[in-house]
């Protein structure tokens, strides 16, 4: 299967790119202009800016498999620290996917544990913390790019992890109900699981997930 990968250069856009080209996958890894990142030898690299659809439109035209994994980036972990990304990247980028993809185009993006709906998953200490400083800025964001994928009537799938942290992979990851301060996931179970529903291992139909770390492995349902 071939795959369109966007934001290839974050924690989550690596490990998807290295488990599709695992997997066989023919994978297009696509990053910016400055980025330093290496692909796995058998990636096709290209670099440009994902915000510029005269860019985006012709690798949209080309791919009917595509995950996102862009998001903002920030000076540090601190949620009022600076924004290294234009606030409305993700809604930019998936105005452009709705605009120029194909119609039988697959996507599935990372939006984020709290969004939307998945709010009255969160706890209060949470939504605190979501709300804060430019931790807010990004989560407004990812709900303007959820609202405008949704009002295209497109069925793309909003994952919205719990909070993000670094580790090998578990096989753990899956819809969960809550979304509390100890809710966490790690990227490569992120990034495994979408590329599951991406590439059909798993049959998963609803819009948006909250997904977290369950506790014991599921086994994947193809689709059918
Ligand atoms: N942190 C959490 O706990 C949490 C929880 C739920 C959801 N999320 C969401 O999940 C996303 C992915 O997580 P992650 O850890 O993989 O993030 P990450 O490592 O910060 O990756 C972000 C990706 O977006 C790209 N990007 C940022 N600004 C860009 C721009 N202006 N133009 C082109 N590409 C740009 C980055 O490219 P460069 O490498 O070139 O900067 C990178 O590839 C987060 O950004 C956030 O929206 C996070």
């Amino acid at each position: 299967m071939r795959i369109l990968v966007l934001g290839a250069s974050g924690g989550c856009g690596r490990r998807v790119v290295r488990s599709a080209a695992d997997r066989g996958h023919e994978v297009v890894a696509v990053v910016r202009e400055t980025s330093d990142y290496r692909p796995p030898a058998s990636v096709r690299l290209v670099r440009g800016e994902a915000g510029d659809a005269a860019f985006l439109a012709p690798l949209l035209a080309e791919h009917t498999t595509i995950v996102s994994c862009l998001g903002l980036r920030r000076a540090s972990l601190l949620p009022w620290s600076a924004l290294r990304s234009p606030p409305d990247l993700v809604r930019t980028v998936m105005g452009h996917l709705v605009d120029h993809a194909r119609d039988e185009t697959r996507v599935v993006w990372i939006s984020a544990g709290g969004v939307g709906d998945s709010r009255a998953r969160a706890s209060l200490p949470v939504r605190w913390l979501i709300d804060a400083g430019h931790v807010g800025t990004a989560y407004r964001a990812l709900a303007a790019a959820e609202d405008r994928v949704r009002a295209s009537g497109r069925p793309w799938l909003a994952v919205r992890p719990v909070t993000l942290v670094s580790g090998t992979a578990t096989g753990r990851a899956g819809p969960v109900e809550r979304y509390g301060l100890a809710s966490v996931i790690r990227r490569a179970d992120v990034a495994d699981w979408m590329l599951d529903v991406a590439d059909g291992t798993l049959a998963f139909q609803e819009p948006s997930v909250l997904l977290g770390t369950r506790s014991t492995a599921t086994p994947p349902t193809p689709r059918p």
